[in-house]
């Protein structure tokens, strides 16, 4: 399928940075102009016609959520990216002294500093060590999990290894034992589907800007009957008000302290409508091929070593993080620029990660469904050049 219609234009340069976030689409900025220029107004305040309009099309975003994730529109809460969700759940939810949290040791820090944060309320951080391509061993989250485990949160994939991760069977071990799971779908969302019907996970976060939508929004799915209170109070989330106290909504407008960000949520809805449209299908095929090629060339090429897997079947994301032999990460990503390819550079957001792997940071391709066979091409020649300077 092509969707280059889709897409603003690569001609200058090849956009290979879709893991630290993803072009926007052309439908989701009409989208949001739409809402700027027809029908400017806040939500769930007021009656008059553009309040209206705009209130309809807000709440219209949480039934596409539920569609595409097939779970309920009250499971759904406007944040402002997946780390928001994420502290949210630190945030929300009870603990106490001896509770314990799981987390990998691959994490991105939205997904580690929330949780290390709760050791000041006595909770222990227990971390799951993965192997050195990213991929996770269950037999090792077995041995962690206990009686005291009330959370296990853990990446859909990580964003320097891309490995593959068996996400039902850890979450199903996990929940064995009794753990509440928060899977992180950063890197996942915008590239494999996720049903929530089937998937026994109780909270899950995303952002919006790493699939095709706009920044500053995002979702955190919290299933019903798992426990979770507003971290921020404020407009639109009372019932009554007096000068001594409140009363909170019930649904999920507690949440949502504040005027939302109106046009993006909306953005987001648009975003998700067109990976429908494009269908998961079709983009796993697309990344598939992608991914082969990426691996070939990462595998051929002199003077470059690639971090993760090696092999297709192991891969769950289309992102490599390489370095290049006596060159800084950052000098490589700079030299890549100047001969056309736009690539990431530095800790990636985990640095507990780069640590393991005993590197100061690394350069990193990530691709997305609009990324093509030639461009990769052209990224051989680029970084055979590149390397030849080792
Ligand atoms: N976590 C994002 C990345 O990997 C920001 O680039």
């Amino acid at each position: 399928m092509d969707v280059s219609k889709f897409f603003p234009p690569q001609e200058k340069v090849a956009y290979f940075d879709s893991a630290a976030s993803s072009l926007t689409a052309l439908p989701v900025l009409k989208k949001m102009d739409e809402y700027y220029l027809q029908y400017r107004s806040n939500v769930h305040r007021g009656a008059h016609r553009f309040t209206r309009k705009s209130s309809e099309e807000y709440e219209g975003v949480y039934k596409k959520l539920a569609k595409f994730f097939h779970a309920k529109e009250s499971e759904f809460i406007s944040v402002r990216n997946c780390t928001e969700g994420i502290n949210g759940v630190a945030l929300g939810r009870e603990w106490k002294e001896g509770d314990e949290v799981i987390v990998t040791d691959i994490e991105h820090h939205s997904n580690l500093l929330p949780w290390l944060q709760l050791k000041k309320k006595g909770v222990k951080v227990r971390v799951l060590e993965a192997e050195m391509d990213g991929s996770v061993d269950a037999e090792k989250l077995r041995v962690l999990l206990s009686k005291k485990t009330k959370l296990f949160a853990f990446s859909a994939c990580s964003n320097v290894l891309g490995a593959k991760v068996p996400v039902e069977k850890l979450a199903k071990i996990a929940k064995e034992e009794g753990a509440l799971i928060l899977l992180d779908a950063a890197q996942y969302v915008g590239h494999h589907p996720l049903d929530l019907g089937r998937m026994p996970v109780d909270f899950m976060a995303f952002s919006a800007h790493k699939c095709f939508g706009p920044t500053g929004v995002g979702a955190l799915f919290h299933r019903e009957g798992a426990q979770l209170e507003p971290w921020f109070v404020g407009g639109g989330t009372v019932r009554n008000v007096s000068t001594e106290e409140f009363s909170l909504l019930e649904n999920r407008e507690r949440f949502e302290a504040g005027t939302p960000a109106i046009a993006e949520w909306i953005g987001l809805g648009a975003a998700i409508e067109l990976i429908s449209q494009i269908g998961y299908g079709n983009m796993e095929a697309h990344e598939k091929k992608l991914v082969g090629k990426m691996l070939s060339v990462f595998l051929d090429a002199e003077n470059v070593k690639l971090y993760g897997p090696k092999s297709a079947e192991e891969k769950g994301c289309a992102l490599f993080s390489f370095n290049v032999k006596s060159l800084a990460h950052h000098e490589v990503a700079v030299m890549l620029d100047n001969l056309g390819f736009a690539l990431r550079s530095g800790h990636h957001c985990a640095i507990p990660l780069a640590k393991k792997l005993g590197v100061e940071g690394t350069v990193r391709a990530s691709l997305h469904v609009y990324n093509t066979q030639e461009q990769i091409q052209g990224f051989e020649e680029a970084l055979g050049k590149v390397a030849k300077l080792a």
